[in-house]
């Protein structure tokens, strides 16, 4: 069955805004798994723009569903990995100025180093997926560093204005989880899925689980969290 992963970033987004308190990611997490979610994703930003240590550490404690930390293949965060032991790790690249992950990280320029890190990872019982666009050369690559996962971009399809290129990046992701899977790999998705475009990437056939953040908690701060979870959940259903 395909789950939910619910990001709770831009919560940690709004605290930092006046690094205060409120609102705390923590409880964020904690409603959003009342709520239905079936998992729970930090970025954890080498710039700490908005998840902070302290909330992967008590996350960690707190998530009842699985925690899934998303981070630069730095060593840095791998440290913090194998301390913290979330359920999995998504690798993402990292570069300071971009608002937010604008494309998948690069395997194929990287395979030597980024199959020691899936080793690291994995060796302590992390399983590690790495975040790429759906193209058949990067999905080879992570393959080859025998990581357990991946995570497709969903951005270019997010982000297409018309009915023939939201096709033609619908099939780029339909192919990449066929691909993906041929090849062993378990296959996620996500980013700049809405409450209006997420049906069809939840109905391709293989996809685990979506990862969605800004949607949700955008549509939180006007109907609260719980709702925005839960209509999220429909409209993965598109019963919304
Ligand atoms: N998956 C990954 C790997 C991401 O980096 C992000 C953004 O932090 C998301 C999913 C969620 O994207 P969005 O906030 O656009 O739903």
């Amino acid at each position: 069955m395909l789950t939910l992963g619910v990001n709770i970033d831009h919560v940690a987004t709004i605290r930092q805004a006046r690094r205060t308190v409120e609102p705390d990611p923590i409880a964020a997490a904690v409603l959003a798994e009342l709520a239905g979610a079936d998992g729970i994703t930090a970025h954890l930003r080498e710039d700490r723009r908005h998840i902070q240590d302290r909330d992967v550490r008590i996350l960690r404690e707190t998530v009842r569903t699985h925690l899934n930390l998303e981070m630069a293949a730095t060593e840095e965060m791998i440290a913090i990995a194998l301390k913290i032991k979330p359920d999995y790790v998504t690798l993402v690249p990292e570069k300071r100025e971009e608002v937010t992950t604008e494309g998948g990280i690069d395997i194929v320029k990287n395979l030597d180093k980024f199959t020691f890190v899936v080793d690291k990872l994995q060796s302590a019982d992390i399983p590690v997926s790495w975040f790429i666009d759906a193209d058949e050369k990067q999905i080879e690559a992570a393959a080859k560093t025998q990581a357990k996962f991946i995570e497709l971009h969903t951005g270019k399809y997010a982000d297409a204005v018309n009915g023939e290129t939201i096709q033609k990046e619908f099939i780029t992701l339909q192919k990449g989880t066929k691909q993906a899977l041929e090849l062993g790999l378990r296959v996620n998705a996500g980013h700049g899925l809405t409450y209006w475009n997420v049906y069809p990437v939840a109905c391709i056939e293989g996809i685990e689980e979506l990862n969605i953040g800004h949607s949700i908690i955008s549509r939180a701060v006007l109907v609260g969290l719980e709702r925005a979870v839960k209509e999220m959940k429909l409209a993965i259903k598109n019963q919304l």
